[in-house]
């Protein structure tokens, strides 16, 4: 894979160090070696300039606006596949064919209950917890309750652990959401596709018939798609991180539904959609727009911008199509706060602050109101990003695991504290 080198000068010694080259994408310099040779360590808090692993799952481009699933475009992906063929391509590496497909669903489909214990488990959340706390907790607990699926140096046990993730996390994000609105819980049907079953789970009463909308269901299915993986972002990467002391699958998603529920990383749909809910009328959008460039207000247009993205997140245009097809088939298509959010692009996107920074809408921006005219409080949208980047989430935990190159991974630092001294007894202080 070495192509070519670079010579780097530290305190007149030149060292050599190895650059690599991807398939598409820049190159990389390979450090590895540099403490080896000169004693010092680089340092790049964020990991703005860093590649944390090599990796053949997702590609983004941020200055096009590409997102690429094992080469294929999230355009072709949202418009030609369902979310369960892109749980096989994430997962496998090709898109199935029909017989591979109707093989996964089938064995999905075996493991979409969860244990029975588990419903009583529920009943030690507090009645009115975050349902991402619910999560946290629940899909941590998975462990105790699957012990037949923990040990990771079998691929077995990895390949079911997989499954039993992909296959009960909207049965776990469907039971954490009745459980927030006090309702009984709703037992999956496995005749039915993934997110159909998904919204019958969180909609469906015991007292009365439920038909899944076919509009909404394929919404909620591109919804699935547009947030299925999204390379190493920051809950992705603690998975790996969390994945590479050893630990078992379900407490590293169980780590990454955590980093996502985070207003800066999955947490942005929900507080996207309070923060249109606060502007409430496009006369105040001004008012916003100023406080998003003070410096001295610690006030940031949710759902815009992007670490990677300095072009129109690809996701976000898909997301908008998505919004408009389900407030119309919902009735909602006079939404006030659509309104807003339209208004509120236009106004940043011709706003020099906004250029400059090369900010744009993100995939959270026209989430929030989405999955408000699906029927979801906005206490539940983290919830529904998490359902949807487990397989991303498991998908990358597999290609570490299997990794020659994985080691545990343990950043170094620069240390800024006090320099070694004498302890003091606590009576001479
Ligand atoms: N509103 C106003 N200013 C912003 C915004 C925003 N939403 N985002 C970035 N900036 C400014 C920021 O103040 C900084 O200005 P300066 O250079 O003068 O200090 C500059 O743009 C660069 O921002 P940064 O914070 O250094 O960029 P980052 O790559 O560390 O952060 C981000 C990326 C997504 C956390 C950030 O853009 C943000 O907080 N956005 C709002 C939250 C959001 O929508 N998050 C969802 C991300 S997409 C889904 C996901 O990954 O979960």
């Amino acid at each position: 894979m070495c192509e070519k080198n670079v010579l780097v000068a530290v305190d007149g010694q030149t060292v050599e160090l190895k650059v690599r080259s991807g398939t598409i994408g820049p190159d990389v310099v390979d450090i590895g070696s540099l403490y080896k040779q000169t004693k010092m360590f680089t340092y790049d808090p964020g990991f703005t300039s860093t590649a944390s692993c090599e990796s053949k799952i997702t590609y983004i481009d941020g200055d096009e606006g590409v997102l690429l699933h094992r080469g294929y475009p999230i355009e072709q992906l949202a418009e030609h596949a369902d979310f369960l063929e892109v749980c096989y391509l994430l997962l496998y590496g090709e898109l199935p064919t029909k017989a591979q497909k109707s093989d996964f669903g089938d064995r999905l489909t075996r493991h979409t209950m969860v244990h029975e214990q588990m419903s009583r488990f529920f009943t030690g959340y507090r009645r009115d917890a975050h349902p991402m706390a619910v999560m946290v907790g629940t899909v941590g607990a998975l462990s105790a309750f699957y012990h037949d699926s923990t040990d990771i140096t079998d691929p077995h046990q990895r390949m079911i652990a997989s499954l039993r993730m992909v296959a009960k996390m909207p049965t776990i994000a469907a039971m954490a959401y009745k459980y927030h609105v006090g309702q009984p819980f709703i037992y999956p049907q496995n005749d039915l596709d993934y997110a159909s079953n998904f919204l019958r789970m969180c909609f469906a009463v015991p007292c009365e018939e439920y038909v899944v909308n076919p509009v909404l269901a394929r919404a909620m299915d591109r919804i699935l798609i547009l947030h299925a993986d999204h390379e190493q972002n920051a809950s992705t990467s603690t998975v790996r991180l969390a994945g590479s002391s050893g630990a078992n699958p379900f407490a590293c998603i169980a780590a990454g539904i955590a980093c996502l529920w985070g207003p800066a990383h999955g947490g942005a749909n929900e507080a996207a959609l309070n923060m249109l809910a606060e502007i409430g009328t496009v006369d105040r959008i001004p008012e916003y727009v100023a406080r998003a460039k003070d410096k001295n207000d610690p006030f940031r247009l949710m759902g815009f911008g992007h670490r990677v993205y300095k072009n129109y997140d690809p996701r976000a245009k898909i997301m908008q199509k998505t919004m408009y097809e389900v407030l119309d088939a919902a009735g909602h298509s006079d939404d006030p706060l659509m309104k807003v959010a339209l208004e509120l692009e236009k106004i940043a996107l011709s706003d020099k602050y906004f250029i400059e920074k090369k900010l744009y809408p993100n995939v959270d921006f026209y989430s929030g109101i989405t999955l408000r005219a699906l029927g979801f409080p906005a206490t539940m949208f983290t919830v529904l990003f998490a359902l949807a980047r487990t397989v991303g989430w498991i998908a990358q935990w597999n290609e570490m695991i299997q990794d020659p190159d994985q080691r545990i991974g343990r950043p170094r630092q620069l240390y800024t504290g006090e320099a070694k001294r004498e302890h003091v007894p606590i009576s001479q202080r």
